[in-house]
């Protein structure tokens, strides 16, 4: 049989109807994409059917390469125009305004899009932990509270976010984290997941701080509790996730590595960590939340009509839908975590 045909290199942002019955087109030869007209008679493909319980919107696979069939797995981003690229040069984007002030650390673009700089946001202290809310549900959030921890010298108190689930990324130092009475090494580039209703406390070493980004999805705040409860989830032992270049997936002239996801146990909330070589991706949208950590490099980040510049520290608020393009423009490129909830794969975007 041969490969079908790509009707389009990028996919279809559909709404569903619970309880109705769509076929998607798998030969990609209809003129009704992304849902089957009948043109595959003789092709020896058939369509797709889909029926969800409840309205849902969802991205159907326009390039028929999806491994997800019928919706899309981010294949297409592979495929000859699947990464389309932008030029920021471009007579558009040069009309495209810079926004050089900030309110507080904040410098806010379209939408409720904003760039955070952590070392100007507001510091708390709690016995040895230093903690300053970068993203939360006042600022636009829907999913996700971020908060930037550092834990000078000594342990610091017990600290969780009650029933979330909490991803966190060691942005610098060593030391050991124990989540309700078990300890892990953990290091600078590390992934690190506890589950809801667990505890966590940090134990820098060596001479440094020993700076994480911790997430809680949903929304919520810092819990302080008493005493270290011994209520590890033993079902999910894994909890520390290291870079390792053998794990890359491309995507277009990116990459990237799944840290922390379903795998381990975080079924709502995904983070990775990858690269953007310099250059600008043409703009587009996620059905995600997104937050993304600059780990270096700088760069620039588009929305519709504004624009700011990034470097490395800084964090990205993304809300879900919203239309953007993150530039590098270092030589080197720019070097990336990030963090996004609802959804498992980052390499999945959709644009017009
Ligand atoms: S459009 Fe086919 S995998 Fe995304």
């Amino acid at each position: 049989m041969p490969d079908p045909v790509v009707a389009r290199p990028k996919p279809c942002l559909v709404t569903l109807k619970g309880g109705r019955t769509y076929f998607w087109c798998s030969c990609g030869r209809s003129a009704k994409q992304p849902f089957c007209d009948g043109s595959h008679q003789g092709t020896g493909f058939e369509p797709r059917k889909v029926t969800l319980a409840a309205d849902e919107e969802v991205l159907l696979c326009g390039c028929k390469r999806t491994g997800t069939p019928p919706f899309c797995d981010g294949a297409h981003t592979n495929l000859p125009g699947g990464s389309p690229l932008d030029d920021p040069a471009s007579p558009a984007n040069r009309a495209v305004r810079e926004v050089t002030q900030r309110e507080g650390p904040r410098a806010r673009l379209n939408g409720a899009c904003y760039v955070v700089r952590p070392q100007l946001a507001q510091k708390s202290v709690r016995g040895s932990l230093v903690y300053s809310y970068l993203v939360t549900g006042e600022l636009g959030a829907l999913y996700q509270t971020q908060v930037l921890l550092e834990a000078r010298a000594h342990a610091t108190p017990a600290f969780g976010f009650g029933d979330r689930d909490v991803i966190l990324f060691v942005i610098e130092g060593e030391g050991r984290a124990v989540i309700s009475g078990r300890e892990f090494p953990v290091r600078a580039t590390d992934g690190l997941y506890v589950r809801p209703g667990e505890v966590l406390q940090l134990l820098p070493q060596g001479a440094g701080p020993l700076r994480i980004f911790a997430l809680a999805c949903p929304l919520g705040e810092l819990q302080w509790p008493e005493v270290m409860p011994q209520n590890f989830d033993a079902d999910y032992p894994e909890r520390v996730v290291s870079v390792d270049p053998e794990q890359r997936t491309a995507m277009g002239s990116r990459y990237f590595q799944i840290l922390v996801d379903k795998r381990i146990g975080s079924k709502v909330i995904t983070q990775f960590i990858g690269h953007i070589p310099p250059s600008k991706a043409a703009p587009h949208r996620h059905l995600y939340e997104e937050a993304i950590i600059v780990l270096s490099g700088e760069g620039c980040m588009w929305t519709e009509d504004l624009k700011v510049a990034v470097r490395a520290g800084d964090v990205i608020f993304l809300p879900r839908k919203q239309i953007h393009s993150l530039e590098a423009t270092s030589a080197e490129g720019i070097d990336v975590v990030g963090v996004i909830c609802p959804g498992d794969n980052p390499s999945i975007n959709y644009y017009d």
